[in-house]
């Protein structure tokens, strides 16, 4: 690992010196650790297995900023785009290996392996590009879920198709999926992938912000932070053994999922360090895979894969794209985005060679394929651009009206959907405002604690007349006054306290009884902060306690003058 981070970031630096992408010296620092150039050997093991982390770290990322309804909004192009692409670039696959003498089981393998692109190199160029939000970027998006969503499928099926497509099955795969009927391995595949979309629907946007709410509350930050990590890879790893659904992909939903809460934003902050981090030991480990030697062995088929992945598939996105009249520059966009494979190519071309469909060098293909796709993929965005600069130039009309109505109602449902997230955004903010408002006492602490007040804050209302704290009783909580008022009842006469004041913190801060007799003198809406979260919270505030207790001492003062008046002339 130590290895790994300092490779990468020395030639990641290299990299952007000679203006490529980052990733492009991740993949090479990848491929000189790698076991077939010689010097430093890395564990190809830890690199796959960390890198698999990265992928889910990534896709739970992509997650928490897009909500289901976006998901929803993009399908009629992402649903029937991603399945003709999926089906068109197979054939293409088949085709070719025809050429190359093979058979159709490993033509099949390696269409599919062609035809899905990667969710990290997709998200790094949207990121890069700031199309991530955009309705372009949107699209691609969901085209990609639904290919990782068919991906499942086909690494579901391909087992139990091996023999029928004449496998020779060396691994143990094809024996256990042979036993069954092909309609009921689907039937149960389909049945686990909606259960556990269902489960993710409907149960995790009640369990997941109510998990997070209880572990905020507890004020650290290293604990909210370890459970935003708990619930994503928990989730992804659950999608993989219960539901035999891929861990990019549960990870996908936990995001989506996490995506409904208010705290949403916390932890995408706190997961994006270590999705950084994570997604480079991705690239590493593709480039450990990775033998030069299949470039000088079979320069033809590497080009011819190769030019399936960059033409092939993004020729086939662009022209359906404009088949379901959508605008150029969307087909641009997402043909550019497409224009690369990666993880599950990887996965779909190991699970090829271990039953005995694909030929060791077809891994070796796919592999190499995808490395240079996933270097040249930049040049591909730059071309997509000025391909969109001549389109414009030269059909101008075409350019501007075609697909054009589509993409608007695309764009302004998009739009809505962005604008019910803001404005439950800014209904948080506008609490956050509220609170501060009311109560100066709170400006003295960060965005962080405040947040973490609301959360603390028990609400509780009086009537008129009402006893909320009785003299002599254990302090039990601090209670801060949001509407109505109070009375203090001290021996001679009372303190009338309004909005914005706090009472009942003597008692908390010396661990002793109440000092007086607090009644309600008009309808009240209090917060209250009990005893456990009181100390919690004011041991890691410093000033705010010392405010409070400066309060307090004020008070006590007072209430002792009122006592004796005499030391007061005394002392005059
Ligand atoms: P506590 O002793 O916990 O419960 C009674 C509360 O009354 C006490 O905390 C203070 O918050 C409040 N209180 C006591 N004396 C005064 C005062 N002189 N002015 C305002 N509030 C007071």
């Amino acid at each position: 690992m130590a290895v790994s981070f300092v490779f990468a970031a020395v030639f990641g630096y290299l990299a952007d010196r000679l203006r490529l992408p980052p990733l492009v010296g991740y993949l090479v620092a990848g491929i000189l650790m790698g076991p077939f150039t010689p010097g430093f050997i890395a564990d190809g093991a830890l690199a796959g297995q960390l890198a698999e982390m990265g992928v889910i770290l990534l896709m739970f990322g992509v997650g928490l900023h897009f909500s289901a309804s976006e998901l929803l909004a993009v399908r009629g192009v992402a649903v029937p785009g991603a399945i003709a692409q999926i089906v068109l670039a197979t054939l293409l696959g088949v085709g070719l290996s025809a050429l190359w003498g093979w058979g159709i089981g490993a033509g099949l393998v390696l269409g599919l392996s062609l035809s899905v692109a990667s969710t990290v190199v997709l998200l790094k160029a949207l990121e890069e590009r700031n199309l991530v939000n955009s309705a372009n970027g949107r699209v691609a998006v969901g085209w990609l879920i639904v290919e990782d969503l068919a991906m499942v499928l086909a690494l579901v099926l391909l087992p139990a198709l091996a023999e029928i497509l004449g496998a020779h099955a060396t691994g143990t795969a094809g024996q256990a999926a042979a036993g069954m009927p092909l309609a009921l391995t689907i039937a149960i595949t389909l049945l686990k992938v909606g259960a556990f979309a269902v489960m993710a629907i409907f149960l995790g946007p009640k369990v997941v912000p109510w998990l997070l709410t209880l572990v905020a509350r507890t004020g650290s930050t290293e604990l909210f932070t370890l459970s935003v990590l708990a619930i994503a890879l928990g989730i992804a790893f659950g999608a993989t053994e219960i539901f035999g659904v891929s861990f990019a992909l549960g990870a996908f939903f936990a995001g989506v999922v996490m995506s409904e809460s208010n705290l949403s934003h916390r932890a995408a902050a706190d997961s994006l360090p270590l999705q950084n981090a994570f997604s480079v030991l991705f690239f590493i480990s593709v480039g450990m895979l990775f033998d030069p030697s299949i470039l000088v062995r079979e320069p033809m088929a590497v080009m011819a894969a190769l030019a399936l992945i960059i033409f092939g598939k993004s020729l086939i996105a662009f022209c359906i794209v404009l088949l379901l009249r959508f605008p150029v520059g969307m087909g641009l966009t997402v043909a550019a985005s497409l224009a690369q494979i990666g993880e599950f190519s990887f996965i779909l071309a190991g699970l090829g060679v271990s039953l005995g469909l694909l030929p060791r060098e077809g891994q070796d293909i796919i592999l190499a394929g995808a490395i240079l796709s996933i270097t040249i993929n930049p040049l591909v965005f730059f071309a997509a651009e000025i391909g969109e600069k001549a389109f414009h130039r030269k059909w101008p009309a075409f350019f501007a009206s075609y697909g054009a109505k589509r993409q608007g109602a695309l764009a302004r449902e998009l739009g809505d959907i962005r604008a019910i997230s803001d404005e439950r955004n800014r209904q948080h903010q506008l609490k956050m405002q509220q609170l501060i408002d009311t109560f100066p006492l709170f400006a003295q602490v960060d965005e962080h604690a405040q947040e973490e007040l609301l959360l603390l804050f028990k609400p509780k209302s009086a009537s008129p007349g009402e006893r909320i704290i009785r003299i002599g009783d254990r302090g039990d909580g601090m209670y801060f006054i949001a509407s109505g008022a109070v009375e203090v009842q001290l021996d001679d006469e009372p303190v009338r306290l309004e909005p914005g004041a706090f009472f009942g913190e003597m008692a908390l801060l010396s661990g002793g009884r109440r000092t007086a007799d607090v009644v309600a003198i008009d309808f009240c809406d209090f917060l209250i902060l009990d005893r456990r979260d009181f100390n919690v919270f004011m041991s890691r505030h410093p000033a705010l306690r010392t405010a409070v207790s400066n309060m307090a001492r004020e008070r006590a003062e007072m209430n002792t003058l009122r006592r004796n008046p005499d030391q007061t002339s005394g002392a005059a």
